[in-house]
């Protein structure tokens, strides 16, 4: 895993709208990631009591946990998201998500999520559970293959390339990051006009499909009015116009929207830093009892 720096996304409109009315007594960051939102919101107001990260990558939470742990005392959970509801109790004043692959995962060769280095095609955000993406590739249908790259990937060429990988697979092996670019006629270093690598929709697909996060999502998405305390804040960054409709509807009429709109990075954020391009936050607040 190399150095490259996460930058926390629309930490600006995180701090203004999320940490506005105190004291706050307990807070949860259930994407941890590499910790920059949650530190920068621990360091902008007094302690909560309590404070729980979770993540469901063992290799960031471990990371993370070694440096936050010398500032801030935090219960970590080794988890899915999914989960919240079942692995604590009681409810939160303050209760955020970050939604997707962080820079870490994305710069580790080893994980397999990025089209940009070679190595094994993992894209598993847990690598202790389920299938990774080689694997599953071995036997998935054409159609189905097919479907998850137009469904969560929105690839229009969706079953041009779920034919040739099916045809290709039958006499080479596919388990790395070479050769799925590779078996679709690409290279490691292709870019198309707008410099962007023409297979970004496509791995994008795969991953969402492997580690389920829209159905991850959505059963959090459940949970997240009840645990969310009386006068309480939420707030979730979206990356996918899939996952920005689930919060919506999900939440429509159970929580109160605090932005009516949603909100964008500004013009200086999206040109300093790539990801916050098609970041989404919406913030929710539940009405006092
Ligand atoms: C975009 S990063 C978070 C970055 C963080 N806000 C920061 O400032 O460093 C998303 C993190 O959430 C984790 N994650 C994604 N989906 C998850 C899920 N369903 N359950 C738990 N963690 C998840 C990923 O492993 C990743 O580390």
């Amino acid at each position: 895993m190399n150095n490259h720096q996460h930058l926390p996304v629309l930490q600006d409109e995180i701090l203004q709208l999320f940490s506005w009315k105190g004291p706050i007594s307990s807070y949860a960051d259930l994407t941890l990631g590499g910790g920059g939102h949650l530190k920068l919101l621990l360091e902008a107001a007094p302690l909560p009591k309590r404070i729980i990260a979770f993540d469901r990558d063992l290799q960031i939470l471990e990371r993370t946990r070694s440096t936050l742990s010398k500032h801030f005392a935090i219960e970590y959970f080794h988890e899915n998201f999914d989960q919240f509801a079942e692995k604590t109790s009681g409810q939160f004043d303050r209760i955020f998500l970050d939604l997707g692959v962080s820079s870490f995962q994305l710069d580790d060769s080893t994980r397999g999520f990025s089209f940009q280095r070679d190595g094994p095609l993992d894209m598993r955000m847990d690598p202790s559970r389920g299938q990774s993406a080689w694997e599953w590739l071995e036997s998935v249908e054409e159609k189905e293959l097919a479907d998850v790259l137009y469904r969560f990937g929105e690839e229009g060429r969706s079953r041009v390339h779920a034919r040739k990988l099916v045809h290709e697979r039958q006499t080479k092996e596919i388990r790395t990051t070479k050769a799925f670019v590779e078996a679709l006629g690409f290279r490691l270093d292709s870019k198309d006009h707008h410099g962007k690598h023409p297979l970004t929709r496509v791995f994008q697909g795969i991953r969402i499909f492997i580690n389920d996060e829209l159905g991850s999502l959505e059963r959090c998405l459940e949970s997240l009015p009840q645990k969310l305390a009386p006068g309480g804040r939420l707030a979730i960054i979206s990356f996918h116009s899939l996952e920005d409709r689930a919060v919506k509807w999900s939440l429509r009429g159970k929580l109160a929207a605090v932005n009516k709109k949603v909100i964008q990075a500004n013009k200086k954020e999206m040109a300093d830093n790539p990801r916050a391009r098609s970041a989404k936050l919406r913030i929710y607040e539940k009405n006092e009892a």
